[in-house]
């Protein structure tokens, strides 16, 4: 597969097979991931990856943190900023309108739509789960440095026949997640990351979503 291919090809995989990874591929898809860039080469990203216990532990800390807590522990670093471009929010709102569409989610039905998202917080079924963790200390360059590794572990992932999805869900439960892992002060959970089998037969791994034009966010000057 191509760079190419692997690009066009990798979508956010939101329904897993159960059947496990083993920790070798976890670490193989890691190993190739650690050859991203990062300005200075600061590296700024560490991983905690669970499986297993403790994968389930993790589910069962977030559903009891969230039953006690529904407004999260995004603290400082919200998951969205308040303010969105109009067509920023649209895109959002296309996004979770085709979702709930292919899930056959009616629009009021609000349970069913928080019960999907909920899914969220068992990594959709996927057996491995990745959490991205960066020093407080880091500037905006490392975040976007991170999210470069981030991309890296997701083709790596898809080249080998895996899923994934990116999940800053796990940040509405960041403070709790913290001190499960024992986490310094001086260290964000920013993200997690759902890693396993994908379900093609699931309805919504059918979902595709749309991109902007390349002249739509390009501008070309001295061509
Ligand atoms: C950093 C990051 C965090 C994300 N968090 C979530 C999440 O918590 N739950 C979810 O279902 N999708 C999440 N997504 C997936 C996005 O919705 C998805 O990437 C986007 O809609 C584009 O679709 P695609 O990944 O299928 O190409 C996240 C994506 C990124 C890059």
């Amino acid at each position: 597969m191509t760079v190419d291919e692997a690009l066009r090809q990798r979508i956010s995989i939101r329904a897993f097979k159960p059947d496990p990874v083993p920790q070798e591929l976890v670490r193989e898809v890691l190993e190739v991931a650690r050859w991203s860039p990062s300005g200075g080469n600061v590296q700024p990203w560490s991983v905690i990856a669970v499986a297993g216990a403790e994968r389930d532990a993790v589910v069962q800390l977030a559903q009891a943190t969230l039953a006690a807590n529904p407004r999260g522990e995004t603290g400082d670093y919200p998951i969205y900023p308040a303010d969105l471009s109009a067509d920023q929010k649209a895109r959002r709102v296309e996004l979770a309108e085709e979702m709930y569409r292919i899930l056959g989610i009616a629009r009021e039905d609000k349970f069913g739509r928080l019960g999907h998202m909920a899914r969220n917080y068992q990594f959709f079924g996927a057996p491995v789960g990745l959490f991205f963790v960066i020093d407080r200390t880091m500037g905006h360059g490392q975040w976007a440095h991170m999210g470069m590794f981030m991309q890296s572990i997701a083709l790596a992932a898809e080249v080998r026949g895996l899923g994934t999805c990116m999940q800053e869900a796990w940040a509405m439960v960041r403070a709790s997640l913290g001190a499960h892992f024992g986490l310094g002060e001086g260290q964000v959970l920013y993200c997690g990351m759902a890693l396993g089998w994908p379900d093609r037969e699931a309805p919504v791994n059918a979902l595709r979503s749309t991109r902007v034009e390349v002249d739509g966010f390009t501008t070309w000057r001295g061509f």
